[in-house]
């Protein structure tokens, strides 16, 4: 069976009919196309993701978007690593506003998509535009995480929401040789685009390397835990509880983003924060780290050659963080794409080079 003809299937399913009319692009206020009708059709027809649903629906004060049409070029580029043929069966996770849904099931044989979404309006929503544009879905209201064993076995999964975690179920899921795509990243660092293999020996695991670099929403159940800023107000609170020393490592290269998803690999639950203060305008900052029990802070100041550092609580995160960047520094600095994850029934870890390359989670063994 031949390839999809990815530019055919996008000029026939245009991404208008299936976006709501009103979205967040990128600012905090809504554009309505009631009232900004222009402003609106030039959202949609750009190369750009849209919002398209704040706080879970919830009303409230926009805090946190919780589903959005993806980049167009973003949904070609993951459609791309998927490579399925038209006879293939896919099971999608995420299905938000149905765009991405309704692509696979004009590219493939009908029938072979099903659709999971955890939010009830939207999949009802996302049901409605698919069937308006004469596209008969079968959407589930459900959790993505633990696949749908009704429709497997299947020959590809692809999510369109973060995990942390690949679920061993989509593994189980998937027949051997066959391909699971989902957007991974760690509380460090939200970046990766993984592109798993399940293994032909049928043995159930899956093993892949990070195809290139995204930016998704989280999957419901895997969203941070806390919030940082509350933390650091709390830390203020308590300045006596710090370890006080002096660090020659230079925080900058924290925020390059190789080098973040490299200690995000060894820190995985530490979430991190950059504060501009007083000294915002001479260029100084302060970069805090924490995994909701332990804190570390450090204070950059240009043009210095020592740094001052604060850690509380049970682990030292920023002499943490420090070892796992001399460590990727000692590797030749590797891009994001030289890592990989595999998964197996007991769980998963993410490597360097190869699977046998397994990558150390927390602190350093003491030599
Ligand atoms: C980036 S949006 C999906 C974009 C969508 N593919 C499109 O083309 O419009 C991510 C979606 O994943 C959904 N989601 C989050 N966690 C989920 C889960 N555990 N299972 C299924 N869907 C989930 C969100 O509600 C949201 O609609």
């Amino acid at each position: 069976m031949t390839a999809v003809c990815w530019d055919h299937v996008f000029a026939a399913v245009p991404r208008r009919p299936y976006i709501p009319d009103v979205v967040w692009t990128d600012s905090d206020q809504p554009l309505d196309r009631k009232t900004d009708p222009e402003a609106w059709a030039d959202a949609v027809a750009a190369d750009i993701p849209l919002v398209t649903q704040m706080d879970d629906g919830a009303d409230g004060g926009g805090l946190f978007p919780s589903s959005s049409a993806s980049m167009p070029s973003l949904v070609r580029l993951m459609l791309d690593h998927l490579a399925v043929r038209p006879d293939h069966r896919v099971l999608e996770l995420g299905t938000g506003t149905g765009w991405n849904t309704a692509l696979l099931a004009t590219a493939l044989t009908e029938g072979k998509v099903i659709s999971i979404e955890v939010d009830p309006v939207l999949a009802a929503q996302a049901e409605e535009n698919l069937f308006a544009c004469d596209i008969e879905p079968f959407v589930i209201v459900g959790d993505g995480l633990q696949g749908y064993p009704g429709g497997a076995p299947y020959d590809r999964v692809v999510a369109t929401m973060a995990v942390q975690r690949v679920p061993y179920e989509w593994a189980e899921q998937v027949k051997p040789g066959g391909v699971i795509l989902t957007p991974w990243g760690t509380a460090f660092h939200n970046s990766g685009l993984l592109r798993l293999v399940v293994d032909g020996d049928g043995d159930g695991t899956a093993s892949g390397r990070f195809v290139g670099s995204v930016n998704f929403m989280w999957a419901r159940s895997q969203r941070r835990r806390f919030d940082t800023r509350e933390f650091v107000g709390d830390v203020i609170a308590d300045p006596d509880a710090a370890r006080v020393r002096h660090t020659t490592t230079d925080p900058r290269p924290l925020g390059e983003e190789h080098a973040d998803f490299a200690i995000g690999l060894c820190l995985p639950e530490v979430e991190q924060r950059t504060y501009f203060g007083r000294g915002d305008a001479a260029g100084e900052y302060t970069q805090w780290l924490s995994d909701g029990q332990s804190w570390a802070s450090v204070d950059y100041k240009p043009g210095a050659d020592s740094f001052e550092v604060n850690e509380s609580g049970p682990r030292d995160l920023w002499a943490e963080a420090e070892t796992a960047f001399e460590e990727w520094r000692n590797r030749g600095e590797p891009p994001r794409e030289q890592h990989g994850v595999t998964v197996t029934p007991n769980g998963q870890w993410t490597w360097f080079d190869g699977p046998t390359g397994r990558v150390r989670i927390g602190p350093a063994p003491v030599a």
